[in-house]
C-alpha cells in the first residue's frame, strides 16, 4: 500500500475513459484486440488500487454508445471480453466486497449478456467497500435523456408536477441513482484530450486530467500520479479563492 497521497484528498469517485488500447497493440505489431485484453490488466490495477485507498466509487468507460461503429469483428470481440471478464471476475470482486453496477443502454445487448450482467449485480449488491460501475452502451447525452424521459413519464402519471423538476430529480434519474456522489476526478488516457460524450451531467465539476499514458500502460504509479496531480488542485465550486481558505 502507497501512503504517498494524504486520504483527505483523495477523490470519492474517479470516473476513466480507458483509451490507447488499439495504439497499444499496434505498436507492439499485435492485433488491436490483444490492447483490449491488456486494457482489463490495468482495470484489475485500477479496482485493486482504489481498494486499497478508499475511494468510494470508480467508473470505467469501457463501451460508447459510438463504439458500435467500430468494425463488427472488434465490437464482437469488446462484448465477448466483457461477457468472459464478467464471468471470470465477479467472485473476486464480491470476496473483495466491491459492488458491481453497469451503466449504459444494456437493452442493446445480447440476451446471455444482459443476464451475466444482472447476475453480478444481484450477486454483488450490498457490497460496501467500493463501487465498480462499468459503463457499457453508454454515452452521456443517451443518460440525459433517458432521465428526462423518465420524469416526464412521472408527471404524464401523476407522479410529479413539472415545478418540481429540479437539478436534484434529475440527477436522481439519471443512471447514477440517488446513491452515486459526482466525479471528483476524470481520468482519460491515450492522449486525446475530450470528453467524448462520457459522463456529461454528472462532470460538471469534476477536475480533469489528461495523460498521454496508454490504457493498457496505465499501472498504480501512473494512478498515483493521477492522484497527487488531484490533491494539489483547488477546487471552487464558483467561489472564490478567498473564500475558500477563510471556511
Ligand atoms: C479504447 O481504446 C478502449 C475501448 C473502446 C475499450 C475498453 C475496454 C477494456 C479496457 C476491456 C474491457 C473492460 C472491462 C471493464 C471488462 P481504443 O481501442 O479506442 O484505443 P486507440 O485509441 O488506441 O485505438
Amino acid at each position: 500500500m502507497t501512503d504517498s497521497v494524504e486520504k483527505t484528498v483523495l477523490p470519492q469517485h474517479v470516473a476513466i475513459v480507458m483509451d490507447g488500447n488499439g495504439r497499444w497493440a499496434e505498436q507492439r505489431g499485435q492485433p488491436r484486440h490483444q490492447g483490449h485484453r491488456a486494457g482489463v490488466d490495468s482495470v484489475r490495477s485500477a479496482v485493486d488500487l482504489c481498494g486499497e485507498k478508499g475511494i468510494k466509487v470508480l467508473t470505467l468507460f469501457a463501451f460508447s454508445s459510438e463504439n458500435w461503429r467500430r468494425p463488427r469483428v472488434e465490437v464482437n470481440l469488446l462484448l465477448d471480453l466483457f461477457a468472459i471478464t464478467l464471468q471470470r471476475e465477479t467472485e473476486k470482486l464480491h470476496e473483495n466486497n466491491i459492488r458491481l453496477r453497469i451503466i449504459g443502454n444494456i437493452a442493446a445487448f445480447p440476451e446471455k449478456l444482459r443476464q451475466r450482467i444482472h447476475k453480478a449485480e444481484q450477486h454483488t449488491r450490498h457490497n460496501t467497500a467500493l463501487i465498480l460501475q462499468i459503463a457499457a452502451n453508454y454515452g452521456g447525452r443517451w443518460d440525459i435523456a433517458q432521465a428526462a424521459r423518465h420524469l416526464a413519464t412521472q408527471c404524464q402519471t401523476g407522479h410529479l408536477t413539472v415545478d418540481q423538476i429540479d437539478e436534484q430529480q434529475m440527477a436522481q434519474a439519471t443512471s447514477f441513482g440517488a446513491d452515486i456522489p459526482d466525479p471528483d476526478l476524470l481520468i482519460r488516457t491515450g492522449g486525446e484530450q475530450r470528453i467524448s460524450n462520457f459522463l456529461l451531467w454528472h462532470s460538471a465539476y469534476a477536475e480533469l486530467y489528461f495523460t498521454d499514458t496508454l490504457w493498457p500502460d496505465f499501472d498504480e504509479q501512473a494512478f498515483e500520479s493521477a492522484l497527487t496531480d488531484y490533491s494539489r488542485r483547488q477546487r471552487r465550486f464558483g467561489k472564490t479563492s478567498e473564500q475558500l481558505s477563510c471556511s
